[in-house]
């Protein structure tokens, strides 16, 4: 029996103990896509042991955490989560699970043990799989569980999954990090880079297009060096219909009936190679705006921060893509105050920004993450300069924004309906392939379809259009 069958029998274990009644699960996810696709394996695991949905956290049996800590504001949140339902767990006797990245970090999980002991299961991110074994556990004899694992995850298959969505769906096709760029998290708690079997990933989506999916996101920390660690260790792995690199995944899932676009996040510049480039130009499917996360636009700090390309390599890299993409936009992410950034070295993050205008930017304020090497550095940025920059950068990228959002008014732009707006049931709501929000009046039975839209006007969040068939 494999790891998710032993788990499978846990899940109809757990249905069995309440007995057909009914219990029910509220989940809060607090992360990146990432992290919102774990949830998705998560509900699928909940849902299997007979617990229903409820949005309202104090009707549930049971609460998950799924928890982020990539700045510290994820922390604060969660902290302030568990402080407000102390009381519902000694009323109700709610099991309370936290899973996630931070529950990999040992100076957290000792400050849950210590100041929220009603805490019933730690859970980490190579064990999520485990969760149905830990449930029944608790259920069975009310011991409280730490089920955290300090190794490099294995890929598990197979995890049941519900998705929060029917028209547009996530894949995770590789896992955990390599690169170490020095204030990042990330590598320390999803582990070293692997990659899922091309074959599995290509099952997987052949499936959510037969149930009527038309959108899928590519997802992994460092999506674009998909099966490397593989190629250049030589570990073996299967290769599916050629599919030996992301290029190759990628002119495959373009051949997928019924799956009309293609995203993917998050791609590191270093990892952009010409057969990469080459796919995105030649499949159409292939969203033509590309997420070039650049941290920073001085070489020095660059450096300093371990992201291994220069200023010069970051906008060569730009033209060259420009160049062989015809209308490829960008949209990235940016740091602002890490430790030894001077105004001058910031200077060259605006420059880039003014120079490739991109069409949206991530936008973060440094925050030290314990264990980095960009913690222990010395010339930490004061917290009033950091925001002073922030507040810069982010009036700049306002303006670029409202000037680019006004050349869209008079295009015809392809757009997937995604639903009814959230602020007004009468509208429709979805998104050119360049990520932008479009609103429109139109029939409910466009949902799910790629429509053309002629754009009316702008709104610096989101774009009017009108259908045209
Ligand atoms: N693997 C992806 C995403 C990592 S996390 C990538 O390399 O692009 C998403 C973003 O959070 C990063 O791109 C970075 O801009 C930001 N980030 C990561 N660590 C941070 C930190 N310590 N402080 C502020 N922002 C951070
Ligand atoms: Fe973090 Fe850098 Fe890895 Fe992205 S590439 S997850 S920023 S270490
Ligand atoms: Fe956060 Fe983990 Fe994603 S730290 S950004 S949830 S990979």
């Amino acid at each position: 029996m494999n790891k998710v069958e032993q788990e499978l029998e846990y899940m109809e274990k757990v249905k069995e103990y309440h007995q057909g009644k009914d219990v029910k699960y509220a989940i809060f996810t607090m992360g990146c896509q990432l992290n919102e696709n774990d949830s998705e394996k998560i509900e699928g695991m909940l849902v299997g042991m007979g617990y229903t949905k409820t949005e309202d956290s104090k009707q549930a049996d049971i609460i998950v955490y799924n928890t982020c800590c990539v700045r510290e504001n994820a922390e604060e949140r969660l902290f302030g989560k568990l402080g407000e339902i102390k009381k519902q767990k000694e009323e109700k006797g709610t099991v309370i699970a936290i899973g996630g990245c931070m529950m990999q970090e040992k100076h957290i999980t000792e400050k849950i043990k210590k100041s929220y002991p009603f805490v019933d299961i730690l859970f980490g991110t190579h064990t999520l799989y485990k969760l149905p074994e830990d449930i029944y556990h608790i259920l069975e004899n009310r011991k409280k569980i730490e089920d955290i694992a300090y190794i490099d995850g294995e890929v598990i298959e197979g995890i049941p999954i519900v998705r929060g969505d029917h028209i547009k769906a996530s894949v995770t096709i590789m896992n955990g990090c390599n690169n170490f760029c020095s204030y990042c998290i990330v590598p320390y708690v999803r582990g070293r880079e692997r990659s899922r079997s091309p074959r599995d990933i290509l099952e997987e989506i052949e499936s959510l297009a037969k149930q009527g999916y038309k959108e899928v996101t590519l997802l992994g920390q460092n999506v674009n060096s998909y099966l490397r660690v593989e190629r250049e260790k030589n570990i073996p792995f299967e290769e599916y219909r050629g599919v030996n690199s992301f290029a190759t995944l990628l002119r495959e899932v373009n051949k997928i009936e019924g799956i009309e676009r293609i995203r993917f996040v998050s791609p590191h510049p270093k990892d952009f190679t010409q057969d990469v480039i080459e796919a995105i130009r030649d499949c159409e499917k292939v969203s033509k705006i590309i997420h070039l996360p650049l941290q920073a636009g001085s070489t020095s700090v660059l450096k300093a921060m371990n992201r291994k390309y220069t200023k010069e390599q970051y906008l060569e890299l730009v033209d060259k893509i420009k160049r062989e993409i015809p209308h490829v936009v960008f949209s990235t992410d940016i740091i602002v105050g890490f430790p030894g950034e001077t105004q001058r070295n910031f200077e060259d993050t605006l420059d880039v920004v003014k120079k490739v205008g991109y069409e949206q930017v991530f936008m973060f304020i440094y925050s030290r993450r314990v264990g980095t090497p960009g913690d222990k550095m010395e010339n930490q940025i004061p917290e009033e300069i950091k925001h002073e920059r922030f507040n810069q950068l982010k009036a700049l990228v306002e303006g670029q924004m409202e000037e680019q959002n006004k050349t869209y008014i008079g295009t015809v732009q392809k757009v997937l309906i995604e639903g009814t707006s959230k602020n007004n049931e009468n509208m429709l709501t979805g998104r050119t392939d360049s990520n932008k929000v479009v609103i429109l009046e139109g029939d409910k039975n466009l949902i799910g379809k790629m429509v053309n839209l002629n754009i009316i006007s702008e709104h610096m969040w989101y774009l009017k259009g009108e259908y045209r068939g």
